[in-house]
């Protein structure tokens, strides 16, 4: 029911009006979206230390973390490739594919919560997931916790990320130190934010009638705040199903999480940070193409048939959300021990 009245005011606001002039465009973008900000959020229920940021950097390229000692978190998230894999649905353990598209773990710290149906909390639970996924990593917390405790920098490390505890080395601080560092793949100074911020000349002419059309049309109704989108859960195809090649049937999305009928085929309105960066789109990654997913959004969510142009021109707007990417230091992985459990294939 919220939901349905969610969607019925979105296109009851939906502004009618186009051509906005530069400076009222600037102040109606800053009532819908916010600038990524420069330095990472507080995180709830984990505190954020220098020491939990360099341990989390390290378990997050730690392939050790997988059974195969093969498949570490960048593997499927790449921080020099955008945040994610590039491909359709990403590959796990024993060469498996998995059923759904990886999101970028860029600025994922500002979604309402994590994975395309929202059934992780936040980075922390998320966390959890795929080290035990059998199509990603397919590991075992005790078998996790055995492996960093058979490193010595590990246990010394855990122990200064986590000092006090009296078991430091837990499947629980590896979510956190995880989380820590994750907070700061953040991606600021987009041309976008550089307008948000007040730049008029940041965006082109084309990019501004992009971002006009976007909250003209009513994308912004779903796709609005730092990440823009994020935030709510929409059935995909609120007006028009998209085919099943881009829906699949057997991925009902948020219903697998709440159980409501309501809930079938909703999903994450996608967080569109960086987006020219991390194609293919939607949670099957079966479009490869920008402007051929702005269409079928433009269909599938608006009921509108937009323009080769329009096209053109909210895809140009699309572009200018690529944030300076994190410069990231490839850390050193300590080696592993005779204690070491050995890799599985
Ligand atoms: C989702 C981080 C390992 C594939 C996510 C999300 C985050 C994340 C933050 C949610 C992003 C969002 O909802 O916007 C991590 C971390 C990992 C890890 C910290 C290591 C512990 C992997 C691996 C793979 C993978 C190894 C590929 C084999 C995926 C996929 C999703 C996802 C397919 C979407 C799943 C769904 O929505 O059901 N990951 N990831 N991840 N990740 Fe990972
Ligand atoms: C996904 C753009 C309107 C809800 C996406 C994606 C893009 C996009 C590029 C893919 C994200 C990714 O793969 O990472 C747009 C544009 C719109 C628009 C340009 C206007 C023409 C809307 C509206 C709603 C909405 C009005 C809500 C009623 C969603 C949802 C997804 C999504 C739920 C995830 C779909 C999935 O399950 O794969 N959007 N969007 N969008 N958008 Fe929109």
């Amino acid at each position: 029911m919220k939901k349905a009245l969610a969607i019925a005011a979105l296109f009851t606001l939906a502004p009618i009006s186009s051509a906005l002039a530069g400076s009222d465009l600037m102040a109606q973008a800053r009532e819908t979206f916010k600038p990524i900000p420069s330095a990472p959020p507080a995180l709830s229920g984990n505190v954020v230390t220098r020491e939990r940021v360099e341990l989390g950097k390290m378990l997050f390229f730690e392939p050790r973390l997988s059974a195969s000692h093969l498949i570490s978190c960048n593997t499927c998230h790449n921080v020099g490739m955008g945040g994610d894999d590039n491909l359709e649905t990403s590959i796990g353990h024993g060469w498996a594919k998995g059923p759904r598209n990886a999101p970028t773990a860029l600025n994922a710290v500002f979604n309402v919560a994590q994975f395309w149906d929202g059934r992780a909390e936040d980075l922390k639970a998320q966390a959890k997931g795929p080290v035990q996924a059998g199509v990603e990593m397919s590991n075992t917390p005790a078998m996790v916790e055995k492996t960093l405790n058979s490193i010595p920098e590990y246990v010394e490390r855990f122990g200064k990320a986590f000092p006090g505890e009296k078991s430091p080395v837990s499947f629980d601080n590896m979510a956190k130190a995880i989380e820590s560092f994750e907070a700061t793949l953040i991606t600021p100074a987009s041309r976008f934010d550089q307008f948000l911020e007040g730049n008029a000349a940041a965006m082109t002419d084309q990019e501004k009638r992009g971002l006009a059309l976007f909250m003209d049309k009513g994308c912004s109704g779903c796709h609005s705040g730092v990440n823009v989108g994020g935030q709510d859960y929409y059935p995909f195809g609120v007006v028009e199903k998209p085919g099943a090649d881009v829906l699949p049937q057997g991925d009902k999305g948020r219903f697998a999480v709440t159980k409501t009928a309501d809930d079938a085929y909703v999903f994450r309105a996608g967080p569109l940070r960086n987006i020219a960066l991390t194609a293919p789109y939607f949670h099957s990654g079966k479009v490869w193409n920008l402007e051929q997913a702005v269409a079928i959004m433009g269909q599938s969510q608006l009921g509108e048939k937009l323009s080769d142009a329009q096209i053109k021109d909210i895809t140009a707007f699309l572009e200018t959300l690529t944030g300076e990417q994190p410069d990231v230091t490839y850390p050193i992985l300590p080696a592993s021990t005779a204690a070491t459990p050995l890799p599985v294939a």
